[in-house]
């Protein structure tokens, strides 16, 4: 790496640069460290210069995840300088419209460490699709995929489902109030026919029923526009890379299929959903203002921010971050896509060790949006060229 950085670094002169960094297809394939990840990220702890990790993974809470990584990775990470794509979600428990108290369906790889996870971000009604099967097993026709994980982990439904001849009036039934998916379901079939229960339903009464053009006794109404639960995806990866030597579906398959059966069942009408997670902006901006914050905690722990004891320098702004990622739909397009809310240049470096490959796509498709400011062979190459650029 360059010597350079090294002086600045001896002269403690703060950088005005930082990196953020995917994580599957650019430091691991799953639990496998991809070769030269953990030396460039020692380089730059070593060198004072900051970094993020930016991911569309998700499914463990970051405190859980950020130990995982630091022990595959041999690094001491913290979840100060980690984002993944959940951690969004948090924003939504508080505020005037928060959901803290709502009843929320929850649904991921393992639903109920997911569910775990929402109540730790502070939703204190979490309901999972296992809940809701074991209290109604004629909800889902077929033998249940995992029944000995629903057994182990359903409780009990907060309120009956409604059904006609149920004897609880509707305001007493279970009503949803928003969807969730955290990470990537494992049983496609049981989520999309709950989530779509409930974007047909009246209002999100689970086991109602309001039709497009609604009879005498509901307001006749388009799809999804009957008070139904807005439903959130966390991530819109069609595909990922993992130890496979081929790019495996991601959230945004799942996501696919649902869109894909409603669009069916309403003749033609498109999923409204809330997606977050890169290439979004809005989890960009997020990811600046986690990687704003833990630079200038990084800066006043070397002593560089004013902290009324007179630190030796101002910090620069930062002036430009460095996003490595091997992703050209999320990675690439999110950087180049994201219009800083402080200035900062977002500058795009797409890495050979994901789904993206010469093989699978090549420069055909880095174009327009999906064009990186450049292509490396690694994320320690991608480090030693950004490296080289700022001097
Ligand atoms: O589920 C993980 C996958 O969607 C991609 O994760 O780290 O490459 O953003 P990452
Ligand atoms: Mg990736």
């Amino acid at each position: 790496y360059s010597t350079k950085n090294e002086e600045k670094a001896a002269l403690k002169e703060a950088p005005s640069f930082a990196f953020a960094f995917d994580i599957d297809g650019v430091l691991l394939h799953v639990a496998k460290p991809i070769p030269g990840a953990t030396e460039a990220l020692q380089y730059l702890n070593e060198h004072n210069i900051p970094f993020i990790l930016l991911t569309n993974g998700g499914g463990k809470h970051e405190t859980e995840r950020v130990k995982d990584l630091s022990s595959k990775l041999g690094l001491n990470l913290t979840t100060d300088n980690f984002v993944q794509s959940h951690t969004p979600f948090r924003q939504l428990v508080d505020g005037p419209d928060g959901l803290k108290d709502k009843t929320i369906l929850v649904t991921g790889a393992d639903a109920n460490k997911c569910r775990t996870i929402a109540e730790t971000y502070g939703f204190r009604n979490v309901v999972t699709p296992a809940d809701i099967l074991v209290s109604h097993p004629s909800v889902f026709p077929f033998d249940p995929l995992l029944d000995y994980v629903h057994a182990a982990t359903a409780r009990p439904l907060p309120a009956p489902i409604y059904t006609p001849s149920s004897a609880a009036p509707l305001a007493d039934c279970l009503k949803i109030d928003a969807m969730f998916v955290f990470n990537d379901p494992r049983d496609w079939a049981l989520d999309i026919q709950l989530v779509t229960d409930l974007l047909l339903s009246r209002a999100g009464y689970l086991g109602t029923y309001s039709p497009r053009n609604g009879d005498a006794a509901l307001p006749s109404c388009g799809w999804q526009q009957d008070g139904q639960p807005p439903l959130y995806f966390s991530n819109a990866d069609l595909l990922w890379s993992t130890g496979y030597h081929l790019p495996r579906y991601g959230q945004g398959a799942f996501q696919a299929a649902v869109a894909g059966v409603w669009r069916r069942l309403t003749e033609g009408h498109e999923l409204q959903r809330r997606v977050i997670g890169k290439p979004y902006s809005e989890t960009y901006r997020f990811a600046e203002r986690v990687l704003t914050e833990h630079r200038h905690e990084l800066l006043r722990r070397q002593g560089h921010v004013g902290d009324g004891g007179g630190g030796r320098h101002v910090p620069s702004t930062l002036k430009s971050v460095y996003m490595v990622g091997d992703n050209p739909e999320s990675d690439i397009a999110g950087a180049n896509g994201y219009a800083s809310e402080v200035g900062t240049a977002w500058s795009s470096v797409l890495v050979r060790t994901g789904v993206w490959s010469p093989e699978r796509g090549g420069d055909e498709v880095l174009k327009g949006r999906f064009k990186p400011t450049a292509v490396v062979e690694d994320v320690r190459e991608a480090v030693r060229w950004a490296l080289e650029r700022e001097g």
